[in-house]
């Protein structure tokens, strides 16, 4: 911390900042610019921001770091600014006069969300970010942040506030649903995509939350102690790939402490590894409420608190003024803080290209088109005893439970998308925040009866074990929809279906055994019934079109070519934490969650402690057959490169999930090997392809933080070629060279 305390500066100071206020309103607009010379598009992003931040007064650039809730708190009896727009996450005051607009941001990761009140907006959802990051297909990915990209400029926004990438390494993390699994390479990769997805559309996506806040248990005062080189390997790593891909124009630091120092005050995130380390460019914003000082914060790395008042103070208004004025924090960082939120808006188009005034202008159709092919990849066949697809002849089908004959369910809090047409069930869940439990209006059951318009299709709500199995008895198949609501802010208290449906089902199945159970969950559960039902298909939360997904999968009309981005355990005990740490959540409870795990997360640890899961990571069924052959490893350009030849086999087409392991064959890593990398194959039936794919050299090193080094070492690695973590189909050697590369892996 700085406490250089420089009178003449101070004076120089106050005298501009008095400038500035009678001078300049906030409100100013803008009048033709387009002479100014920061407004020169053949400039650099970084050229354009040294000219306007020269123009720019101590209090404009101070606007530029305060943001505010967009919504009122009676709470604290503040009301949102007037400039931002009804029951939104954040709004930040720009710099009309100069061409810098105000900051708009809306929550989040699956579509343009809303706060909870009675003005919420109706737009598209995408299916869940692990259900994104179950299709194993990047440019889905892609495409679905530019749908979002879209209804974020129409409805008005510049930043969205997506990019969720917490490593689930906690599969009770209320928030899991919102993350892209637990694999560092494939989240990364999926959840930059969709950044770069977004952010195509010229405004600006957040990358969060950094780092650790992997459990929602007393997210406020936990304080997460890790290995740091093994930090760097799991979830430093997924946020390093996905911010490498993304380049997102923000960064949002998290609620939590690491290392003893909240992750929005620590200079060891947000100055060494994310602006030093990976080079980082743009902005930090603290997460709402995750502001807790003005000297420390700005110092350390923290450029714009945000969400005031869900802070004591507004830390970053006059006591950051008075901070510089007193040399505390230096005019240098204080510039340093501006010129991170400017350059992004000029890099990313934001100031380029205004968004209009907020409107419902959205061709809702075609999106919701967007939405559901992405949930068509997405769901995940895990059993199928020639149930599926569906046979055309079914003259009696119950559908039971989780209001199928309704809706599709979505995941709870600050992200939730409310869909167009309102919810599909009222009154459902927590009154106030992290609920309402929110329905789509896509029903799973009217979907599945339009397609077999003369078959009788009964629903039973699956509340009622005797009625349910009544109706199963009477019926030549069941759909069983069974779900898990998560939500931010809360864990689940263990991997159990609520609710009792773990004894509906076995009701049902002993009842009927052609049962397909339908799950609609954050993450993973676990299915004490698996061994009587005759299938089961993991559908996630399937987003706005999601009944049409579902039954599509079901007819067969879709292929499914999901696969699971984690693992389903077992049991609890096969887990490194047996519980939540700390859970149930005591208030302002200060406890230290300490990953003794290290790196060894997800399938890494199942692996490690030869556990057998319940389903692997990787893992996906199809209603077809692929082969896989030919798998040849070699050393080209410094890199290492696989490739395989993947042949549909089978009499339909569809998608596979071709995934690539690698592991040193002497040395030892924290887990016996790591995904090195994945592609997703369309074919035909008889059709094959030929796919060569290169693993990131990270994933082949060992990460030493003394010397912020990866280092390969020289000798003979395993290359496998798999199904899924647990499934190998075939493996060669290779030798690599010893290798040493920056912390950037170059
Ligand atoms: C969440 C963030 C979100 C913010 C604004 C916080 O509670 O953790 O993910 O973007 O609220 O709504």
């Amino acid at each position: 911390m700085k406490h250089t305390f420089c009178r003449t500066i101070k004076k120089i100071s106050l005298a501009v900042m008095l400038m500035s206020t009678t001078q300049f309103s906030i409100a100013d607009t803008a009048s033709d610019l387009s002479n100014k010379p920061w407004m020169n598009k053949q400039l650099s992003a970084s050229e354009r921001t040294e000219l306007v931040l020269k123009e720019m007064t101590f209090d404009e650039k101070l606007s530029l770091l305060m943001g505010y809730f967009g919504t009122d708190s009676p709470w604290k009896n503040t009301k949102r600014p007037v400039e931002s727009i009804t029951q939104s996450a954040g709004f930040v005051y720009g710099v009309p006069r100069l061409g810098i607009p105000h900051l708009w941001q809306a929550d989040a990761g699956v579509g343009v969300a809303s706060q909870g009140g009675p003005e919420v907006r109706e737009r598209t959802a995408l299916p869940s970010g692990m259900a994104t990051a179950a299709t194993w297909n990047p440019d889905g990915g892609f495409a679905g942040g530019a749908m979002i990209g879209d209804e974020t400029r129409i409805s008005g926004f510049n930043v969205q506030l997506a990019g969720g990438v917490n490593l689930v390494r906690e599969p009770r993390n209320g928030r899991n649903f919102e993350y892209g699994g637990e694999d560092p390479l494939l989240a990364g990769v999926m959840v930059g995509e969709q950044i770069r997805g977004i952010q195509s559309k010229n405004v600006v996506s957040t990358l969060k939350h950094f780092a650790y806040n992997d459990q929602e248990t007393n997210r406020f005062s936990s304080n997460v102690e890790i290995d740091e080189a093994a930090g760097r390997m799991s979830d430093l790593l997924a946020l390093q790939i996905a911010y490498e891909i993304g380049n997102p124009g923000s960064v949002m630091c998290s609620y939590n402490r690491v290392y003893g120092v909240y992750a929005c005050e620590s200079d060891y995130l947000l100055n060494q590894v994310l602006k030093k380390d990976w080079g980082f460019k743009g902005w930090v914003m603290s997460d709402w409420g995750a502001t807790h000082s003005t000297v420390p914060a700005a110092n350390n790395g923290l450029d714009q608190q945000s969400g005031y008042p869900f802070d004591v103070s507004a830390y970053f208004k006059e006591p950051l003024k008075e901070a510089v004025m007193n040399g505390w924090v230096s005019q240098e960082r204080f510039d340093d803080m501006a010129r991170r939120v400017i350059y992004p808006l000029f890099e990313h188009g934001v100031i380029d290209n205004p968004v209009p005034k907020a409107s419902n202008n959205i061709d809702f159709k075609k999106n919701g088109l967007i939405s559901q092919s992405d949930a068509e990849e997405a769901i995940v066949l895990l059993k199928n005893e020639k149930l599926l697809p569906l046979a055309k002849d079914l003259k009696k089908i119950a559908v039971i439970g989780s209001h199928a004959n309704l809706g599709v369910l979505s995941g709870g809090g600050s992200s939730q998308v409310y869909p167009v047409g309102g919810m599909a069930v009222k009154d459902l869940g927590p009154k106030f925040f992290p609920g309402p439990m929110v329905y789509y209006p896509s029903s799973p059951m009217k979907a599945i009866q339009a397609r077999y318009p003369n078959a009788k299709v009964a629903f039973d709500s699956g509340v009622d074990a005797k009625a349910a199995a009544k109706l199963a008895a009477e019926s030549d198949l069941v759909l069983m929809f069974a779900n898990q609501w998560t939500a931010e802010s809360v864990d689940v208290p263990n991997l159990s279906l609520p609710d009792n449906q773990d004894a509906i089902i076995d009701a049902v199945a002993n009842a009927n055994k052609k049962t397909v159970v339908v799950l609609e969950t954050g993450g993973a559960v676990t299915m004490p019934w698996l061994n009587k039902v005759g299938a089961v298909v993991e559908a996630w939360y399937p987003g706005t079109n999601g009944g049409e997904a579902i039954a599509r999968v079901l007819t067969g009309e879709v292929n499914p070519s999901g696969h699971l981005p984690i693992t389903f355990p077992a049991s609890e005990s096969q887990l490194p934490h047996e519980k939540v740490t700390g859970y149930p959540e005591v208030k302002d409870a200060r406890f230290d969650v300490v990953y003794h795990e290290g790196a060894t997360v997800g399938y890494k640890w199942f692996d490690a402690k030869n556990h057998k899961p319940l389903f692997p990571f990787g893992f996906g069924l199809s209603y077809t057959e692929f082969a896989m052959s030919d798998l040849k490893a070699e050393v080209k350009n410094g890199q290492l490169t696989a490739s395989f030849t993947v042949k549909n086999t089978g009499t339909l087409a569809g998608k596979d999930v071709a995934q690539v392991y690698v592991a040193p064959v002497n040395a030892k890593w924290e887990a016996p090997k790591r995904l090195g990398a994945f592609k997703k194959v369309d074919l035909k039936p008889g059709e094959s392809t030929h796919v060569n794919v290169t693993v990131d050299p990270r994933l082949l090193g060992i990460y030493d933080s003394k010397s912020k080094t990866w280092t390969i070492a020289k000798g003979e690695y395993q290359v496998m070629l798999a199904t899924s973590s647990a499934d190998i189909v075939s493996s060669v050697k290779v030798k690599l060279p010893k290798k040493v590369l920056d912390v950037r892996g170059k």
